[in-house]
């Protein structure tokens, strides 16, 4: 089955066209084409994204996504030219930035009519969730699913690829939201999250005693803005001058093993309580090595399956709208509209 899906819920301009095929339990994934205009530049000076300014860039990128992905589908590197002859046309419908995620749809809306393909809305947090299985190992369930990304972060229990149901969430700040925003503090640019792991890894994660938020609130949901606040404080105590490199590097460090500290935590209790077999990470945050690697630690521990995306797959694609398309819960939409809180 081929599935030609659009992602616009936030600052990512994404078109891809997968080919699908095998049952659930074993399926295969040929990513034909894959294109995503990043809106980084744009944002940039704001230290965050400006909702206004993601509808009109998804405007103005949309058709040239889909000019480069039928490009591509032309003349593939080393391929045969590839017809697009979609099945189905899948498009993020939230949640996410609803002037963003209306270009999408809009977008998806008249490409269905045109080629004559049903539409079905999907939702951006099970595109994360299904990431993983890109890679096409099996993913045994009960799974617990940490997605972390720039505006969500969730603890996903999976009972199978249909059933999935939410144990908690930030009840504030997102976690790259957090990294963005102390980044920002920092003077170091937006997306801060690659940012303040490349600086952390000059810096010592025990030099300042940040707050681990809610590590023992008893339940699985997450605050970060205290953290956040926390690295404004130290900074008005203990100010950066020119010459104090390592400062920056030593809260960098330290911020970002409080945030893993509690996320780590949360998604090995969720585990344990649930007795999963699997522990998956998925979402922009995910690409962060530190969080990565202690996952897999802890998940081996345990004696838990780790599965992560490749590191392209970790921010906002298509790609991983179309698998979710394939294999999760998808909402027929014979006219897709916004849905911002599926
Ligand atoms: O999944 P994503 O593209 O967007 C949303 O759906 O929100 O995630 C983007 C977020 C940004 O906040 C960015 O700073 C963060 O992911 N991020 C990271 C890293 N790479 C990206 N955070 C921590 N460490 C990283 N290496
Ligand atoms: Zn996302």
């Amino acid at each position: 089955m081929q599935i030609l899906a659009i992602e616009t819920s936030c600052d990512e301009t994404a078109i891809a066209v997968v080919e699908c095929s095998g049952k659930p339990e074993n399926p295969s994934f040929v990513v034909r084409a894959h294109v995503v205009a990043t809106q980084i530049a744009t944002h940039r000076p704001f230290g965050g994204v400006v909702p206004s300014l993601a509808k009109r860039e998804h405007l103005k990128n949309l058709p040239l996504a889909y000019d480069e992905v039928i490009q591509k589908l032309n003349s593939p590197a080393g391929g045969e030219k590839y017809a697009l002859k979609p099945d189905r046309i899948a498009v993020t419908v939230g949640p996410g930035l609803e002037p963003a995620l209306w270009t999408g749809v809009n977008f998806a809306n008249s490409l269905a009519e045109k080629l004559h393909v049903p539409l079905i809305g999907i939702n951006h947090l099970e595109g994360h969730m299904f990431s993983s299985w890109l890679a096409g190992k099996t993913v045994a369930f009960p799974a617990i699913v940490l997605l972390v990304s720039g505006g969500h972060t969730a603890l996903v229990r999976m009972d199978s690829m249909k059933s999935w149901e939410k144990l908690g969430e930030t009840q504030d700040d997102a976690a790259g939201e957090a990294f963005d925003k102390v980044a920002k503090i920092l003077g170091l640019p937006y997306p801060g999250g690659p940012e303040v792991e490349k600086e952390a890894r000059a810096g010592n994660p025990d030099a300042i005693a940040f707050p681990r938020p809610m590590l023992h609130s008893g339940d699985f949901n997450f605050s970060f803005s205290g953290l956040k606040t926390a690295v404004l404080y130290h900074l008005r105590v203990n100010p950066l001058t020119p010459e104090s490199s390592k400062p920056k590097a030593d809260i960098c460090a330290s911020f970002q093993k409080a945030a893993i500290d509690v996320l780590v935590a949360k998604a090995l209790r969720a585990a344990d309580e649930c007795g999963a077999q699997s522990l998956l990470v998925c979402g922009g945050v995910a690409g962060n090595a530190v969080l990565r690697a202690e996952l897999a630690r802890r998940a081996g521990e345990e004696g838990i399956a780790f599965h992560a995306p490749a590191m392209e797959y970790n921010t906002d694609n298509a790609v991983m709208i179309a698998v979710a398309a394939y294999l999760g819960t998808a909402h027929p939409a014979d006219k897709a509209l916004p849905n911002l809180n599926i």
